[in-house]
């Protein structure tokens, strides 16, 4: 059966969780449909009220500039800054002495923030910014791990109105190379060394190997996390430390005033080809939808404590460590490290020590924690837990029971968010007192116009599959790929003129519900990463004895995918199974350790079109043993 087909076997009308009352009482939104049918029968109007709630320092003009689609444009004439939203605003409020963040190193050693003391830190950081020449409009490259000066870095720029372009702390040197080289980033912010699974990765010597090839870069911060020593380029290096000491680092910054329409940040992802694109996204609109989506979907409180695990380095780490929730007011947890180390029940252990109410994480995580058993959870209080969130990939209806039972314990209703790097916010989600139904990520957020459309880009009936679409532009919406209004355009607009095409399968039962059912581009999700396939071959043939590669994805117990290479290579070269080895480190430098393949398989030649495309649908077809016709009507050559 393929992973496509398992969803066709889903009892899912029938399986349905419904709302406690205390739940509904409690919601922000209490009547889904209500709000939802208002949201888009007046949409600017309902965008407006959500925007009102936020501070300017000019109100906006207009609420959708749509004059020339697809690059729209939201409450234009506005000006704002999303520091201003964040923490400005914050600080002259009974928020000024709350805790804003709470970090736990995998080390052990926790600090935390309150808004006022974050405040500070990001005034001084600010000012240390601006003293290197880092002016509104300058792109800075943050390569950092989960660790409180990521945030501190990312709002320091925003606050001046720099765009920062955080890279991943997984990725390789040639990864970010390409991604700063692309970004012209003149300033990098990274440290010494990160802590994962009780092993150190060198952050500087791989930064260091990422700039031996890029000039571009002036200046270089490093921050102390792991204290071992590093090479230290005196003319180019400084230690944060020491420069948050100066004179300079003044704690007072006046907050930059932004056009709504105003570069926020880039974040690289992956897509069809090997080039990753860069996503920008802008001051106005992304915080309007990042603070409307983790209020109503997270229920948020100024009593909650909140607890998004993902790694600031993606958007989910933006959208909802940093951004949505410190717009909110809300106490935010950070965590470092693995959930496994030093056992698997770090993370449980974390709830209970610090009342976490609400808690997000991924599928992945959640099935690599049920391997263990549900022993880990249970030696530990999480009764204060209220809701839950999934997000990354689909859920798989067992393991959302699972995660409902011995996390939540039939008490919490789970969020299973869709969304994208490109959509800034949620688009696909349910809001606390909404029923809800396993393995569905529930109904469109308020003024989300999505819908399923077959080839012609007619709607289909419920029960079918189809492209998932939105058919209506939302406030945090990526604004363009970086320098590559082409692509942007070609890549979600072309299909169906002017409707977004997410990239995604996706069905709908006859209640609305929807069931993402899993990419259809060559992009692989692989533990909720979003990798390409052309961007692993790409970093495959890099090895000398490699001729060609092709590489699909296929259904992984844990990981969701798993990667597969079919690898072609050149006349004359021994297989072996330390080539195998070397072939995958070599992915492993090249890219990322999560890109490294699971499986490589050595072939003679690899099918392909007429025209020379690798046919991946094929192989993806042989591999799992059905015919090459039926793996989905809807996947693309
Ligand atoms: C792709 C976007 C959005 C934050 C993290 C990923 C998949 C995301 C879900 C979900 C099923 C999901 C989709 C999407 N995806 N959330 N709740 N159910 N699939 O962002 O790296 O840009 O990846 O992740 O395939 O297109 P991203």
């Amino acid at each position: 059966m393929s992973y496509l087909e398992t969803f066709d076997s889903l009892t899912y009308e029938k399986e349905v969780y419904k709302p406690s009352k205390e739940t509904v009482k409690n919601s922000y939104v209490d009547n889904y449909d209500r709000l939802y049918e208002y949201s888009i029968k007046e949409n600017e109007k309902f965008w407006d009220e959500i925007a009102k709630q936020l501070n300017w320092f000019r109100h906006y003009d207009k609420v959708l500039d749509a004059s020339d689609p697809p690059f729209y444009k939201w409450f234009t004439g506005g000006k704002t800054n999303i520091v201003y939203n964040a923490l400005d605003r914050h600080v002259t409020t009974f928020r000024k002495n709350k805790l804003a963040l709470i970090w736990e190193g995998e080390d052990g050693c926790e600090r935390v923030y309150t808004y006022f003391s974050l405040y500070k830190e990001v005034n001084k950081f600010a000012n240390v910014l601006k003293s290197f020449g880092v002016k509104k409009g300058d792109t800075v490259t943050i390569y950092l791990p989960n660790i409180p000066e990521i945030a501190i870095s990312m709002l320091a720029c925003a606050k001046i109105g720099a765009i920062h372009s955080v890279v991943y702390a997984g990725f390789s040197a040639f990864a970010l190379r390409d991604r700063i080289s692309d970004a012209q980033s003149k300033l990098l912010i990274t440290a010494d060394g990160a802590y994962r699974g009780g092993k150190v990765i060198e952050l500087k010597k791989i930064a260091d190997e990422a700039l031996t090839k890029t000039p571009v870069v002036q200046t270089v911060i490093v921050v102390r996390r792991t204290g071992k020593e590093v090479a230290i380029d005196t003319s180019r290096d400084f230690y944060y430390d020491e420069l948050m000491k100066l004179p300079i680092a003044n704690t007072y910054l006046k907050t930059e005033e932004m056009d709504s329409e105003d570069p926020l940040f880039i974040l690289y992802t992956s897509g069809t080809t090997g080039k990753p694109k860069g996503i920008l996204h802008v001051h106005g609109g992304y915080s309007v939808g990042t603070y409307i989506t983790s209020k109503y979907v997270f229920n948020i409180n100024d009593n909650d404590t909140y607890w998004c695990a993902a790694d600031p380095g993606w958007i989910t780490g933006h959208s909802y460590i940093i951004y949505g929730p410190l717009i909110n007011g809300a106490t935010t947890v950070m965590v470092e490290g693995s959930p496994y180390y030093p056992y698997p029940d770090r993370w449980w252990k974390i709830v209970e020590k610090h009342g976490v109410n609400i808690f997000y994480t991924s599928p992945t995580a959640i099935r690599g924690i049920m391997r263990f058993g549900e022993n880990w959870p249970n030696r530990h209080n999480l009764s204060s837990l209220k809701i839950l969130g999934s997000v990354g990939e689909p859920i798989n209806p067992e393991v959302w029971r699972w995660y409902h039972k011995h996390i939540g314990k039939e008490r919490c209703p789970i969020m299973d968010t869709w969304w994208q790097t490109e959509s800034g916010m949620f688009l696909i989600t349910p809001v606390p007192s909404l029923p809800l139904k396993p393995g569905s990520c529930g109904k469109p957020f308020f003024g989300i116009d999505a819908d399923i459309f077959d080839e012609s880009g007619k709607s289909v009936e419920a029960g079918k599959g189809g492209y998932l679409v939105i058919k209506k532009p939302w406030p945090a919406m990526m604004r363009t790929i970086y320098k590559d209004e082409d692509r942007y355009k070609k890549t979600y607009f072309s299909k169906f003129n002017d409707v977004y095409l997410a990239g995604d399968a996706a069905k709908r039962d006859k209640d609305g519900y929807f069931y993402v059912m899993g990419r259809i581009d060559d992009v692989i999700k692989v533990s909720g990463y979003r990798l390409g396939t052309a961007e692993i071959e790409s970093a495959i043939i890099t090895h000398e004895a490699v001729a060609e590669s092709a590489v699909i994805g296929k259904p992984h117990d844990i990981k969701g995918n798993s990667i597969k290479a079919f690898v072609v290579l050149k006349p004359n070269i021994e297989k072996s199974d330390t080539l195998m080895d070397d072939i995958r480190s070599n992915v492993g430098k090249t890219l990322g350790p999560i890109a490294k393949p699971d499986e490589i398989e050595f072939v003679d030649s690899l099918p392909k079109t007429r025209s020379g495309k690798i046919m991946r649908r094929v192989l993806k077809a042989r591999d799992i043993g059905i015919d090459e016709g039926d793996i989905s009507t809807i996947e693309e050559d």
